[in-house]
């Protein structure tokens, strides 16, 4: 805890004029802001002015830190072997967590999970978990600890114990336009997953026209800043940068997620799904000890789906946490919604982008999302993908399907999806899914 007695206009300035600051002037800020003794209108100011001047590597570190401090920091030292967890930084039709997680697990390397709620056009996997009748996601840390040990995985929302710092300053940069700041994103992620007691994280940073960072370059920014704070805090941190620019799999939605999911860990999951899948699940294994390579990671990923393990380390983790195991049994008998559609081809010709942003807006308009966080989800509303990128269609063939409970929004829906998708007489160039890593040694050019 900071003991200094700075001035908040003097830090505010030497922000605003372009200094680095101090750690204890950083620190001094955070506490004081989460303890009330400064308001909101001189946070605004300067984290305004940080958004503007930047913070360099160590004051992303000091502030993540700070962040971090404000609450608790969980200790699983008394679960035996590695504890590693994932982050995505978000995207459309991305159910990774819910398939690797069990595959992971399902080789005795603890996960410990907090993930968050969709927003805007992007999915949250808390959504899509509590879609599964009874499933709980918000549980005390007692309980979280003991399904961890018990299971081996938990899934569960952020509580008001981990990181509350970043929950007053995430809302209050919502509104003053400060959300887009690489150092401030970074080190808001970083401040919740280092409160999970992890020893080792693996990021998903997305980019392309569903992602957070549209654009390649501030998405590799974005990764070098999380590795490098991550390894600050000397935990081995691995990033992937994954093309989001069409949805990920064929579904979009919270229940129709889950439903792809449950049919991936049969063994039966889409390409681009579980190549990114086994690509992080096995860094995974990796990092928790349970492989010597990072290809072994992947070889004993794509093991865990094809023998079955994963799939019940999924039914012990869904029962644990109060779900409803018939429906992964039977994931047919989930009630449907009231109205299906579907957005057909005009033309003839191969299909050259699905916009992910605009699906999961059109997603969202179907009840499967929320434009702010008070608003409810309906499980059962979504899109899905009957074609990808780049296979040919027939006039009147379907490229979607929606399904929804709110009739008056169909029409606005298809002309979303219209907008979404161009289709064109030439085959389109496919770029590589996974086109980048970054670990502590630099960002590296992958092959895919
Ligand atoms: N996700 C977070 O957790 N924090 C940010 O600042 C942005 C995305």
């Amino acid at each position: 805890m900071s003991s200094h007695n700075f001035n908040p206009v003097s830090i505010i300035r030497k922000k605003r004029d372009g200094q680095c600051l101090s750690t204890d002037e950083i620190s001094f800020m955070i506490e004081q802001y989460t303890r009330d003794e400064i308001p909101d209108y001189q946070m605004s100011a300067f984290i305004m002015a940080g958004f503007i001047r930047g913070f360099d590597d160590r004051e992303a570190a000091t502030l993540t830190d700070a962040m971090l401090n404000t609450g608790k920091v969980l200790d699983l030292s008394d679960i035996p072997g590695k504890k590693v967890d994932k982050h995505s930084t978000g995207g459309v039709g991305d159910k990774l967590s819910l398939i690797l997680a069990p595959i992971v697990a399902s080789w005795g390397v603890s996960v410990p999970m907090i993930s968050g709620r969709g927003l805007g056009h992007t999915g949250g996997t808390l959504d899509k978990l509590e879609s599964i009748t009874g499933f709980m996601v918000d549980i005390p840390l007692d309980r979280y600890r003991n399904i961890l040990k018990k299971t081996g995985v938990v899934m569960a929302g952020q509580t008001e114990e981990i990181a509350p710092a970043d929950k007053r300053l995430y809302a209050l940069r919502d509104v003053t336009a400060t959300v887009e700041s690489i150092p401030l994103i970074a080190s808001s992620i970083m401040s919740k997953k280092l409160a999970e007691g992890i020893d080792a994280l693996v990021l998903d940073v997305k980019f392309g026209s569903g992602a957070f960072m549209r654009d390649l370059g501030d998405a590799i920014e974005l990764a070098e800043t999380l590795v490098t704070i991550g390894e600050d805090f000397e935990k081995q941190t691995i990033a992937y940068l994954t093309d989001m620019n069409q949805p990920l799999g064929y579904a979009m939605g919270n229940w129709l997620e889950v439903k792809e999911s449950i049919h991936a860990l049969r063994g039966d999951g889409p390409a681009d799904v579980m190549e990114i899948t086994h690509t992080l699940a096995g860094t995974m294994i990796w990092l928790g000890e349970k492989a010597s390579t990072i290809n072994e990671g992947v070889e004993k990923s794509l093991e865990a789906v094809q023998n079955g393990q994963a799939l019940e380390k999924w039914l012990e983790l869904v029962e644990a946490q109060g779900g409803d195991t018939n429906l992964i049994h039977n994931p047919e008998t989930y009630r449907e919604a009231e109205f299906e559609f579907e957005f057909k081809a005009t033309k003839d010709g191969y299909i050259q982008k699905i916009d992910a942003y605009q699906m999961g807006m059109g997603s969202l308009e179907l009840g499967a999302g929320r434009r702010r966080k008070e608003e409810a989800v309906d499980p059962t509303a979504g899109i899905v993908l009957a074609k990808k990128r780049g296979e040919y269609v027939k006039e009147n063939e379907t490229i979607a399907r929606g399904y929804t409970n709110k009739e008056a929004v169909i029409d606005s829906v298809l002309q979303t999806m219209d907008e979404a998708v161009s289709i064109e007489a030439e085959r389109p160039e496919m770029n590589g899914l996974i086109q980048y890593r970054a670990d502590k040694k630099g960002v590296h050019e992958l092959k895919t």
